[in-house]
């Protein structure tokens, strides 16, 4: 029997590449995607869609019931620095999602949950450089109190309940497709677009902002990779450390200037730098290489060779 998935949050920047890939390996009758809306239209017309809204526990049940489902990717949720201007709603979405799904996986026929963290657990009491697996996490952001807390249930419902959940603290995530919804590294996407745009970007971080980051195909391929790796050799259950590159705002220009020597770049720091800052700048991610062979392979001018291309194919054509 193939295993039936709902996605929830699909149409988001990591869901919607991670539906797609997912239809792929799959099957597109076996991937569910859904979301609250149908902005993402490829994807709404691509395959089975469902309009849920995921702090409604009977909305997801009812379609786990509808259509089999084995496996969720819970992918819903507010980010950081939109957290910061919606602090209830923050919580309340990121909270009770995760609730609703861990309570339906309790005890039923579902075999699997993926749930992504964040680098946002961490906090400026965490080491800062090469940041542990085990170490302090005070974040200061809703949005981290949020993915610590979750972590902690993860856990909690693996432990005490059996629960297959699955998790991985996403550092930045970059891609040239979806753009992205409100995080403080979205930066390392838009500076793409607009240097070929406009030839211009003003950044909201400061120069020598260096926070961790990774090109959306090996996110993709990490969570995958994690979610077929066998049960027993995994040794992490709240939410595993994952590291590819880390670089600041004037590495990634200098990155792009080699290929567009009349790129410029101005720097407004705003709100977001201050999240920045309590942000650690490389992650060691030794425990998710030995538990499940993680390995990334994008550096940052591999990802900026791509992101060009790309998005010269998109806005020059
Ligand atoms: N993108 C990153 O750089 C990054 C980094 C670390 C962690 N993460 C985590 O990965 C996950 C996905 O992030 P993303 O960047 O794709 O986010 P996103 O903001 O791009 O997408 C989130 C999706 O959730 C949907 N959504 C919002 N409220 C909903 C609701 N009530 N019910 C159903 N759907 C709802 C939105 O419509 C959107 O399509 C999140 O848990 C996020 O915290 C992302």
């Amino acid at each position: 029997m193939p295993s039936k998935i709902l996605i929830i949050g699909a149409c988001g920047q990591i869901g919607s590449e991670l539906t797609t890939k997912l239809r792929e390996i799959h099957g597109v009758e076996n991937v569910i995607a859904s979301d609250i809306n149908t902005r993402k239209l490829d994807l709404v017309n691509s395959g089975p869609f469902e309009i849920i809204d995921a702090k409604n526990f009977n909305a997801i049940k009812d379609c786990c019931k509808h259509y089999n489902i084995d496996t969720i990717y819970l992918m819903a949720a507010l980010l950081s620095a939109t957290g910061e201007k919606y602090p209830m709603e923050a919580w309340d979405l990121n909270m009770n999602s995760l609730f609703h799904v861990l309570n339906l996986a309790k005890g039923s026929t579902i075999k699997k949950v993926y749930w992504p963290s964040s680098i946002a657990v961490f906090g400026p009491t965490t080491p800062r450089k090469d940041t542990p697996q085990h170490t302090i996490c005070e974040p200061t952001t809703v949005y981290g109190i949020t993915k610590q807390v979750g972590e902690r249930w993860c856990e909690y419902y693996h432990k005490k309940y059996g629960v297959d959940v699955r998790s991985i603290r996403y550092p930045g995530i970059i891609s040239h497709k979806a753009m992205p919804g409100g995080g403080t590294t979205d930066y390392a996407v838009e500076i793409y677009h607009e240097a070929i745009k406009h030839g211009s970007y003003e950044c909201f971080l400061s120069e020598d902002t260096n926070l961790p980051m990774m090109f959306m195909d090996d996110a993709i391929k990490a969570t995958i990779d994690l979610m077929d790796a066998s049960n027993e050799d995994l040794t992490i259950r709240s939410s595993y450390n994952l590291a590819a590159i880390s670089f600041t705002p004037k590495q990634i220009y200098e990155s792009i200037k080699v290929h567009l020597p009349h790129f410029e770049m101005t720097y407004k720091p705003d709100f977001r730098q201050a999240i920045a800052d309590s942000w650690p700048s490389s992650i060691d991610d030794s425990v998710a290489r030995k538990d499940w062979n993680w390995q990334h392979h994008f550096d940052l001018d591999a990802m900026t060779k791509v992101m060009l291309k790309e998005l010269k194919i998109k806005y020059l054509n």
